[in-house]
C-alpha cells in the first residue's frame, strides 16, 4: 500500500487526514463518551467519502476508522506474553472483610492515618491488554494465564471505543501496556441472544461469556458485528512517562481519549470506601453494563509499590463482590431439555421477571432428584437467584403462595426433541436419551465418533464438524463418508490441500477395527474397555444386532449397566441402518481382538482392579498399563474386583475392600502379578 502519500494532490491528503480526525472524533463521542453530535447517517456519509479517496489515491492512514474492519480469519490465535504478569484480585463477600483488607494494609505500612482509596465498578467481561508503541495501538491480547494470552489484535481493532492512536496532543511514553475489561452492555446482550435462539444457535450465559465468545473469535468480522465497549483500569509495561497515583493515570487515559470506568470515586478512609460500595450497590441495575461488585484500589502508586504483590493478587487492592440478585415469580410450565451428551435436565418457564438488569424467563432446576428435594411444583411461586448468570436457579417455593392447584411435572418417558425412549439407570440421578440420531446430540456424536482411538479421521475434529453440520454437509455418521472435495471446496476453512487431506483421512478410516468401530459409536457405558472386550466375544458387529442384555452380562468383565444399555443399542432399528449404511458406503470391519483368534494371554487378562491412595506412578499412566495388559479398573469396589491397589494415604475403599473380602495388594505386588 502507498503510504507516503506521493502524487497525490495536497488538497486530497488535507480531506483525508480531515475527515480521519472527525471520524474519530465523532466515534469517540458516540462510543466513550455517549454523546454524539450527529445522526449516523451523516457518520456514514463521511466514512463512503473517506473509503472513496483512500481506495482512489490508495493511501491510508493508519489510525483511519476503515482500517478497523477487513482483517481476514484467522487460523488460530498466536501467543503474546505479557509484559509483566495480568494479575486478578481477591476477593470481599462483606463489609467486615473489607475492613480486614484495611486493617491489613495499615498494618503493612505501620500506619493509623486513613489511606487514600479509588472505588469503581468491577465490570464483568473478559480482561484485555492493549499494547501501544508511540502511541499506535500496537498489540492487543486476553489475559490467557495471566503470563501468556492470545494475540486478538485485529478483533480488538473492531472496538470502535478504543483508540488505535492516542491524542498526541498531551504527552504520550514511548510504550505503554492499557489494562482493561471488554464487556458487552446488557441491552445488547439480550439482543444478540434473541437473535441466537431465533435462529437456533446455544445462547450465551451471562454478558462476560458473550463479550469473551465475541473476542476470542477467529473472525474479526463477528467481532465487529457485536458492539463491545471497554473500560480501562491500570497499566503493566510503562516507558517514557510516571504517574503518582491511580486517580492521576486514570485521569490521563481520559484526556487520550480512553474508555475509563464509570464513577471512579477518590476517597480518604475505608469507611467512605464502604459509603461508595453501598452507593453503588444500590444503582448497580441502573449500569447499563453488569457489574457483579466494587473494586477498590489504594490511590498512591508509591504506596501499591510499598504493599507489592502477593503471587496472583496485588495486597493493594480488593473486589467486593455483591450478593446475587433475587426475585419472585411464577413458574409457568416445567419442560425437559436434552443436552449434548443425551441427559435431560428439566427447566423452568417463568413469569417474566426483572432480575439485575435483565429479564428472565427461564430457570435451570438442575435434575430430576432437585425438583423433588425442593418439591417444586408447575404453577408455583418460587424465589429465584441470578449469581453472574443469566439462567438463574430456584431457590426456594413459596409455600404459603399456594393453592392446591400446583401439579407435579413427572420425569418424561421419551425424549422432547426426539422422541425416543428414554433411559434412567437405576441409583442415577441422570435421565438420558440414547439414540444416535437425536439431533440435540449429533454433533458431539460426530465429533467422537471421528476422534483419536475411534474412527481416528484426522482433520475432523470440533470445528471442522460445527462447520459441516451447520452447512447441512453432515447430519448423521455415515454422511461424512458421502462428503467429496468438491463439498469441502465450498466451505470458507478449506482450500484445495487440507479437502484433499480430509478426503483421503476419511478414506482411511474405512477399515477399522471392531473395537475401535464399537467405541466410535459412542455407545453410553461402553468406552474403549468395553468395546475391546465386546470385540473380544462376538465375530461380527452383526452378532451383536438384538442382542440380549443376559448374554452380555454373562460375560465376565461386563457389568448390568453397560449390558442394558448396549442391548437397547442394538435393539433400535434407526441405530441398526445407520450400521447398515455405514457398510454400503465401504466402511470394513475387521476383528483382529477376537478371543478366539487369539494365542496368547496377557498378564491381567480379565483381571479387575480398583485403585486407592497416592501412588509412585501417575493413576492414569497405572490404569493405562493395567488396561493395555488386559485388566480394567473401575472407581468402586463391588462383587467383581480381584484386587483393591492401595497406595499411601488410601480411602474408604480400603474399608470397602477389608468387608468385602476383596484382596487388597500393594505397588510391588501389582508389579509382580502384572509381570513386570
Ligand atoms: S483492577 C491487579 N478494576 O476483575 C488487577 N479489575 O477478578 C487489577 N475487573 O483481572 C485489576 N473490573 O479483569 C480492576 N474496575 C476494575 C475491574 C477489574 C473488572 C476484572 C479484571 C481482573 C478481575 C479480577
Amino acid at each position: 500500500m502507498n503510504m507516503s502519500g506521493e502524487n497525490m494532490p495536497q488538497g486530497v491528503l488535507q480531506e483525508i487526514e480531515k475527515l480521519v480526525r472527525e471520524l474519530n472524533d465523532h466515534s469517540y463521542r458516540y462510543y466513550v463518551l455517549d454523546e454524539p453530535v450527529i445522526p449516523d447517517a451523516e457518520y456514514d456519509r463521511l466514512y463512503r467519502r473517506l473509503k472513496e479517496l483512500e481506495e482512489e489515491y490508495d493511501y491510508v492512514l493508519p489510525e483511519s476508522p476503515t482500517r478497523r474492519v477487513g482483517e481476514p480469519p484467522l487460523e488460530k490465535f498466536e501467543k503474546v506474553k505479557h509484559g509483566m504478569p495480568m494479575l486478578s484480585l481477591d476477593n470481599a463477600f462483606s463489609h467486615d472483610e473489607v475492613r480486614d483488607f484495611d486493617a491489613r494494609i495499615k498494618r503493612l505500612l505501620n500506619t493509623e492515618g486513613p489511606v487514600e482509596y479509588t472505588v469503581e465498578p468491577k465490570y464483568d467481561g473478559l480482561a484485555i491488554e492493549l499494547v501501544y508503541r508511540d502511541g499506535h495501538l500496537y498489540k492487543a491480547s486476553t489475559r490467557g494465564d495471566g503470563y501468556e494470552g492470545e494475540d486478538v489484535t485485529g478483533n480488538i481493532r473492531t472496538i470502535r471505543a478504543i483508540p488505535l492512536k492516542m491524542e498526541v496532543s498531551g504527552r504520550i511514553p514511548v510504550e505503554i501496556d492499557i489494562r482493561g475489561e471488554v464487556y458487552m452492555e446488557l441491552d445488547e446482550f439480550e439482543k444478540l441472544n434473541g437473535q441466537r435462539e431465533r435462529s437456533g444457535e446455544p445462547l450465551f450465559a451471562n454478558p462476560r461469556n458473550a463479550a469473551a465468545g465475541s473476542v476470542r473469535q477467529l473472525d474479526p468480522s463477528i467481532t465487529a458485528s457485536r458492539k463491545l465497549y471497554l473500560a480501562c483500569y491500570g497499566a503493566g509495561t510503562l516507558r517514557g512517562m510516571e504517574f503518582s497515583s491511580q486517580a492521576e493515570f486514570v485521569q490521563w487515559l481520559k484526556a487520550m481519549r480512553f474508555p475509563v470506568p464509570a464513577a471512579m470515586r477518590v476517597v480518604k478512609g475505608i469507611d467512605r470506601a464502604i459509603d461508595v460500595i453501598k452507593e453503588l450497590e444500590i444503582n448497580r441495575n441502573s449500569f447499563p453494563f453488569e457489574t457483579d461488585g466494587a473494586v477498590i484500589k489504594v490511590n498512591d502508586f508509591g504506596i501499591q509499590q510499598k504493599l507489592g504483590v502477593r503471587t496472583r493478587e496485588p495486597r493493594w487492592a480488593i473486589a467486593y463482590k455483591f450478593p446475587a440478585h433475587r426475585a419472585t415469580t411464577k413458574i409457568l410450565d416445567i419442560q425437559g431439555s436434552v443436552g449434548r451428551t443425551g441427559v435431560i435436565t428439566p427447566f423452568a418457564i417463568l413469569e417474566p421477571v426483572r432480575i439485575g438488569g435483565v429479564t428472565v424467563s427461564r430457570s435451570t432446576l438442575h435434575n430430576w432428584n432437585e425438583l423433588k428435594r425442593k418439591d417444586i411444583k408447575i404453577g408455583d411461586t418460587v424465589v429465584v437467584e441470578r449469581a453472574g448468570d443469566v439462567i438463574p436457579h430456584v431457590v426456594t417455593v413459596v409455600e404459603k403462595e399456594r393453592t392446591g392447584l400446583e401439579r407435579d411435572f413427572p420425569i418424561p418417558g421419551k425424549c422432547p426433541v426426539c422422541g425416543s425412549k428414554v433411559i434412567r439407570e437405576e441409583g442415577e440421578v441422570a435421565v438420558r436419551c440414547v439414540s444416535l440420531h437425536c439431533p440435540a446430540q449429533v454433533q458431539e456424536k460426530i465429533i467422537h465418533f471421528a476422534s483419536r482411538g475411534a474412527m481416528d479421521i484426522e482433520g475432523l475434529g470440533e470445528k471442522n464438524v460445527e462447520l459441516l453440520y451447520s452447512r447441512g454437509l453432515i447430519k448423521h455418521f455415515e454422511d461424512i463418508y458421502r462428503l467429496d472435495k468438491s463439498d469441502l471446496l465450498e466451505l470458507p476453512r478449506f482450500a484445495e490441500k487440507s479437502a484433499r487431506n480430509l478426503i483421503d483421512a476419511i478414506n482411511r478410516s474405512k477399515r477399522v477395527s471392531l473395537t475401535k468401530f464399537l467405541f466410535a459409536l459412542g455407545i453410553l457405558h461402553v468406552g474403549e474397555y468395553a468395546a475391546r472386550v465386546l470385540a473380544g466375544n462376538f465375530r461380527t458387529i452383526e452378532d451383536l444386532y438384538n442382542v440380549l442384555p443376559d448374554r452380555i452380562t454373562g460375560i465376565r468383565q461386563m457389568g448390568e449397566k453397560s449390558a442394558s444399555s448396549i442391548s437397547t443399542f442394538f435393539s433400535d432399528e434407526k441405530n441398526l441402518r445407520t450400521l447398515e449404511s455405514l457398510k454400503s458406503l465401504g466402511v470394513t470391519i475387521d476383528n483382529p481382538d477376537f478371543e478366539s483368534g487369539r494365542k496368547e494371554r496377557l498378564p491381567l487378562e480379565g483381571t479387575s482392579f480398583v485403585i486407592t491412595g497416592t501412588l509412585p506412578e501417575p493413576r492414569n499412566e497405572i490404569e493405562e498399563m493395567i488396561e493395555r495388559l488386559g485388566g480394567h479398573v473401575s472407581s468402586a469396589v463391588s462383587k467383581k474386583t480381584d484386587y483393591l491397589l492401595a497406595g499411601d494415604e488410601p480411602g474408604s475403599k480400603l474399608e470397602k475392600a477389608r468387608s468385602g473380602g476383596v484382596k487388597i495388594i500393594h505397588y510391588k505386588e501389582f508389579l509382580k502379578i502384572a509381570g513386570k
